[in-house]
This record gives structure tokens, C-alpha cells and sequence, in this order.
């Protein structure tokens, strides 16, 4: 089964999607983190981030490989030509290029077919902006998870600070959120969008559990 959850920036799709995932037994698969890997790799290749076809071609050479522990429904690390980028995918360097590596078609083209292969392989619930409507249209369970801007930025913000790396100032956090989430929305590939059929979800004045509660009932719902 896939339980397909996308949204904007720090609307809580990790934490959810880690929870759902272990109460379910299923395993997660964080599709950011391929466009972030795929970011990095173009950085480090000194890749301009508007050469369009150098960056598909990385998004095609470059082997992402997740390393899964038994029982965990998160990978332990994340890897792109055999480098652990695990953390270095979380800087705010990071977060202010990726979203145009994203926008990228031949880029997306890529990572769509490793997701889909990916998620072929078992039961999974996936996250990223394009997983309902492109990845995953077939998905069982379809989640539009949304916050508003404010309380995005402080998630994201506590995230940050907890994985001790990315920025933990508010205002650039915001400012940063805004900006990605105007690009994500308004690119010509696959945009950040809610499928006609999604479960949308205002998760601004709920508690993780209980959004992990709502898309665990409909997983075991559409189960039936
Ligand atoms: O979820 P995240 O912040 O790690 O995503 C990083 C970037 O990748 C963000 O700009 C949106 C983009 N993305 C995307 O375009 N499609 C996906 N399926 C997942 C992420």
C-alpha cells in the first residue's frame, strides 16, 4: 500500500510520515531528500544551478542509496555516489538551492522513476509535493497536510535546532518558507498541488498524534 503525504515545507510531513509509517509497519520514503541530495551534488560539482541538463544528467548518473535499519521505519542515512550526505542535505545553503534544482524536468524525471521503483517494492508511505498527483496517483491514501506560515517556521525552526543543523532563526526560516513554497507552487513541473481526490488536513491546531491518528484511520480504512 502507499499513503502518499504531501504539502509545503514544514507542514510536519516528517514526523507524521515517521509515525504513520511505524504504526502501520510500513517504511517511509522522504523524496526531499533525493532533491536535496541531487542539490548537493551540483554544489560540490561547482554545477551552475541554472544548467538545466547538467543537472538532470546528475539526477540520472548519481546513485541515491537510503540505508534502512531493521524494524525502523526511517533510513538511518542517506547517500548520492556513495557519499553518506545524510546531514550536509540539511543546510540552509540546502535549503535555498534545492527548490530550483526541483523545478528542473529532467530532474524530476529521473527521481520519479527511482521513487516509483522504490515504493513498488513494498508498502510505503512517501512524502514529498507530487506524490499523489505524479509519483503515486494510484496511492491508497492520499493526504494534503497543510500549516500556516507561522507555525511552519517554528516547526521548522525546533527541527532544525534538534538536528542541530540548518538555520534556528525565526525570520529567515519564515522568509525561506515563503520563498520555497512560491517556487514550488508556481513551477511548470509537476507544482506543489493537492490531488482532486486527497484527505486535506489543516494540521495548524492539531497535535502530531492526532494527524498521525487521522491518516493512520484512513490507511486502515482503505485497507478494508
Ligand atoms: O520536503 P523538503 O523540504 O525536504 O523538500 C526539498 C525541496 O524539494 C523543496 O523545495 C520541494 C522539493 N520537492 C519536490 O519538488 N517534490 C517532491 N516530491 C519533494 C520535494
Amino acid at each position: 500500500m502507499i499513503v502518499a503525504i504531501d504539502g509545503p515545507s514544514g507542514a510536519g510531513k516528517s514526523t507524521v510520515s515517521k509515525e504513520v509509517a511505524r504504526s502501520l509497519g510500513f517504511s517511509c520514503l522522504d523524496t526531499g531528500a533525493m532533491y536535496r541530495s541531487v542539490a548537493w551534488q551540483a554544489l560540490e560539482l561547482g554545477v551552475s544551478l541554472d544548467d538545466a541538463a547538467a543537472l538532470g544528467d546528475i539526477a540520472r548518473r548519481y546513485d541515491i542509496a537510503f540505508e534502512s535499519v531493521p524494524g525502523e521505519p526511517s533510513p538511518r542515512a542517506v547517500s548520492i555516489g556513495g557519499v553518506d550526505v545524510t546531514r550536509a542535505i540539511r543546510t540552509a545553503r540546502i535549503d535555498r538551492s534545492v527548490s530550483k534544482v526541483a523545478a528542473v524536468p529532467a530532474v524530476r524525471e529521473a527521481l520519479v522513476d527511482q521513487q516509483r521503483r522504490i515504493g513498488a517494492g513494498g508498502d510505503y508511505v512517501v512524502e514529498g509535493r507530487d506524490i499523489g498527483t505524479v509519483v503515486f496517483p494510484n496511492a491508497e491514501v492520499k493526504v494534503f497536510l497543510t500549516a500556516s506560515n507561522e507555525e511552519r517556521a517554528r516547526r521548522r525552526v525546533a527541527q532544525n535546532a534538534e538536528r542541530g543543523v540548518g538555520s534556528t532563526d525565526y525570520d529567515e526560516v519564515l522568509a525561506d518558507i515563503i520563498r520555497r513554497d512560491e517556487r514550488d507552487s508556481s513551477r511548470a513541473s509537476s507544482p506543489l498541488a493537492a490531488a482532486d481526490d486527497a484527505v486535506r488536513i489543516d494540521s495548524t491546531c492539531y497535535s502530531a498524534e492526532e494527524v498521525v491518528d487521522m491518516i493512520c484511520d484512513l490507511a486502515r480504512k482503505a485497507a478494508r
